[in-house]
């Protein structure tokens, strides 16, 4: 009996050990890797779990603090006849699509204080600017109609790029319109995700419009993946797990808010002073942070909320390498 014991204790710490050297490898190795990871919640944090040398480390999930009361509360007007996606966001799909990411940190790092909440929170305020049709409501809050499209209305482009048709062919018949939690365009955008997650999106981008788990798989896929090698995600910056260089500092890059907007939309949003797309994310950013009862200060000073005056990690101008 005792003996029994001990060997299944024994085989029990063998599995940690796998599992914990696995995280280390994954961590130091690819940033922010994605996709296929299966659905179990992982028992570390891959790369960040506590007692390393980051600051940071990683524990619980999102259920613990994020639950089914909030997600309604911070999309209250999803399911309005005005919406155009309606039934079809809910917080499972939220949380089943997160499953996946959580081991690598995403709402699970930790800092002492509301770190895991707060990139939920920024997370969901880019989704909820995306897609947003807060403009329809003469009345009422703007900040609660995120979540209110799943697609792109009334495209007439099919969003193929010629360029890529040897990577990334485009599929007779089909368009690459935006579409998901984080809406994404184009065929190389619909190979790429489709590649990380195993869904055979370049030939079926519709799975995207039709499966919400998956939609929002897409968009955190996005968020935790850096855009090119070398560079932070927009979870890096958002957690610290990212040091600015001199040359990020020069170009008045800091860890924060400001800079997931940086990594996901450059110049297009950030380096063009106050504007009203940044401002939309930082308006949805601190109605959710309020929604989920975190206090206006933990949000940081608006610098470290807006690009304004960051100049982009990847220019649209120019080809950079
Ligand atoms: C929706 O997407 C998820 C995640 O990719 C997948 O596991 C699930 O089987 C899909 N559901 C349907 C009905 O296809």
């Amino acid at each position: 009996m005792e003996n029994q014991r001990s060997a299944l204790l024994a085989m029990g710490f063998t599995i940690l050990m796998l599992v914990i050297s696995r995280s280390v490898a994954v961590g130091q190795g690819i940033k922010g890797i994605v996709g296929g990871t299966g659905r179990a919640r992982s028992p570390g944090c891959k790369g960040y779990a506590c007692g390393g040398s980051s600051s940071h480390c990683c524990i619980g999930a999102i259920s613990d603090y994020f639950q089914t009361n909030q997600f309604e509360s911070l999309f209250s007007k999803r399911n309005s006849p005005l919406a155009h996606a309606l039934h079809f966001w809910d917080y499972n799909s939220f949380i089943a699509a997160s499953d996946d990411y959580q081991p690598y940190g995403f709402g699970t790092a930790a800092d002492g204080k509301f770190l895991g909440l707060k990139e939920v929170a920024a997370f969901l305020a880019h989704v909820g600017s995306k897609t947003s049709c807060g403009y329809e409501a003469a009345t009422g809050e703007p900040l609660a109609w995120g979540l209110c499209y799943n697609k792109e209305m009334n495209s007439g482009s099919s969003y193929c790029d010629e360029n890529y048709k040897h990577t990334y062919p485009c599929a007779p018949g089909v368009a690459y319109y935006g579409r998901g939690a984080l809406p994404i365009y184009w065929n190389y955008n619909y190979g790429e995700a489709g590649k990380a997650l195993k869904v055979d999106l370049l030939n079926h981008p519709e799975h995207i419009e039709q499966n919400a788990t998956l939609a929002f798989q897409v968009a955190i896929w996005r968020w935790m993946t850096p855009l090119k090698e070398h560079q932070p995600s927009a979870h890096d910056v958002f957690v610290g797990f990212w040091e600015p260089t001199k040359s990020d500092t020069l170009a008045k890059r800091i860890p924060g808010f400001g800079a997931t907007m940086n990594v996901l939309y450059g110049d297009h949003v950030c380096g063009q002073g106050e504007n009203e797309a940044m401002n939309n994310m930082i308006s949805h950013y601190l109605y959710y942070l309020r929604r989920m009862g975190v206090a206006r200060e933990e949000a940081g000073p608006h610098e470290v909320l807006s690009c304004a005056h960051q100049v982009a990690f990847n220019p649209s101008s120019s080809s950079s390498p």
